[in-house]
């Protein structure tokens, strides 16, 4: 019997491939135009780059082994651990700031659910040697330009943002300890994904009064910085971060994407690393898990590489984005269907048809064929069934004149479209198609 992907694991027929390449696509294309640069790196690497800064959820979803040379190995499940040991280790000949992306397939071992599978490919994009708010804008603008880009508005798509250091200030003054600030990062994390008394009883059980509990999850309420302000701001410490958040709003602003932006203190994101500015993109009904975070993490260079270097970045999922474009009609792309469907008439020749379709190929159009002789009607078929625009027949003239006939198969939205209406005033010769195949 056929056996089936692992569980988590996709395959990718043509429908699907085309989506996937239209997402890559659009990365690529917009991370460009954000003047970022492509880097890649190993799928397999040391255990030890995860289990010291990754932090536990991460690690207890590692796929790793012992490989036969006795190295212990994972396969990659997230991009930023291996972009920090790469920057480290030229740290002085890279020119600063780095502004790197990528487009790594990840792997790791979650209970299979909607938006969670266990490889994935992401969209890493990265700053690297710049510590002001400024970059911390251009890399958010980025992320939700992606969506632009997509065909999704302010009312589909919510950048949430909030700030680690801010948080601290804020817990600090609640009465949460240095000691507890991990923990409670981490039942933050979750606040929205479990009932409030969970989280109430786990705060307790780490010694955070209830008092104190009620004035965090109040924080959590979706609070301007304006209210901030007027309620902590005599605390220097969150005083000054309000003004760089400020700062970052109105950077936000001049890079036309503050629309999309929100404060919201709940997003503390879970891996470990992170220390200022953090952010994530949700669809706006709240229908989907997060579709991309990411945030500052100052201090990962130094710890994994030993260079002390500023660093911010995002990582983007392929699959929750996958099903939000599928949800908003956003997604139906061609799989590379052909251009032109080469027929030999009744009196016509393979040959012909073969030497015809070399030329179509060589001046840059997609041209399909039937490998074995067919009636005409039968190779019309097939040229519809395969998708194709055009449908070009070769008689017995063909060697002659470089007569042909053509007809539309069906008609595609695009820049092709307009060849036959041009071609009515043509004559109809390959050379005459083959001249607007270059031109288009
Ligand atoms: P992350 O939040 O773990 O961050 O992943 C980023 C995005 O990748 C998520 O929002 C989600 O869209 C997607 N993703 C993560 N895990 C899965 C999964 N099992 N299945 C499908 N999609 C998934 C990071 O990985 C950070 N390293 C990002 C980063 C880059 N921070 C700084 N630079």
């Amino acid at each position: 019997m056929a056996q089936g992907a692992l569980p988590g694991f996709r395959d990718f027929y043509p429908t699907e491939f085309a989506q996937r390449a239209y997402i890559a696509r659009i990365w690529r294309d917009v991370a460009r135009r954000y003047a970022f640069v492509e880097y890649d790196g190993p799928p397999l690497e040391p255990l030890e780059l995860y289990t010291r800064k990754s932090g536990d959820e991460i690690v207890a979803q590692l796929y790793n082994f012992t490989d036969k040379g006795g190295r212990e190995v994972a396969l990659r499940p997230e991009m930023t651990p291996t972009l920090a040991r790469m920057v480290a280790a030229r740290a002085n000949a890279l020119r600063k700031p780095v502004r790197w992306f990528s487009l790594p397939q990840l792997f790791r071992y979650e209970r299979q659910q909607k938006g969670r599978l266990r490889e994935h490919f992401q969209l890493n994009v990265d700053i690297i040697g710049e510590s002001g708010v400024t970059a911390d804008a251009e890399l958010l603008a980025v992320a939700i330009d992606i969506m632009r880009e997509f065909g999704l508005s302010p009312d589909d798509v919510r950048a949430r943002v909030s700030d680690r250091r801010l948080l601290r200030a804020l817990l600090e003054r609640l009465g949460v300890g240095d000691e507890q600030l991990p923990a409670v990062f981490g039942i933050i994390d979750k606040i929205e994904r479990q009932p409030r008394e969970v989280s109430v009883e786990k705060l307790s059980a780490l010694g955070v009064s209830s008092e104190s509990a009620d004035s965090l999850f109040s924080l959590m309420d979706g609070l301007t910085l304006d209210a901030l302000r007027a309620r902590f701001g005599d605390t220097p410490a969150i005083a000054e971060r309000i003004a760089d958040l400020e700062r970052y709003y109105t950077y936000l602003a001049d890079l036309g994407v503050a629309e999309w932006v929100q404060l919201d203190l709940s997003i503390v994101r879970g891996l470990a690393y992170y220390t200022g500015i953090v952010f994530e993109l949700f669809d706006a009904r709240g229908e989907f898990r997060a579709i991309c975070g990411g945030g500052r993490y100052d201090n990962l260079l130094k710890s994994l590489g030993g260079v002390d270097l500023p660093a911010l970045g995002f990582g983007m999922g392929d699959v929750v984005l996958g099903e939000l474009l599928r949800a908003r009609g956003l997604s139906d792309v061609p799989i590379g269907e052909p251009d032109f469907w080469v027929a030999a008439a009744e009196d016509g020749d393979l040959r012909d048809v073969m030497l015809a379709a070399t030329q179509l190929r060589r001046a840059g159009a997609s041209v399909e064929y039937a490998l074995r002789p067919q009636t005409l009607s039968k190779q019309r078929k097939a040229a519809f069934s395969a998708g194709a625009t055009y449908f070009i027949t070769v008689g017995a003239d063909f060697a002659e004149r470089g007569s042909v006939q053509v007809d539309e198969v069906q008609h595609v939205e695009g820049a092709g479209a307009s060849l036959v209406d041009r071609l009515e005033e043509m004559p109809k010769t390959l050379a005459s198609i083959i001249a607007l195949v270059r031109d288009v």
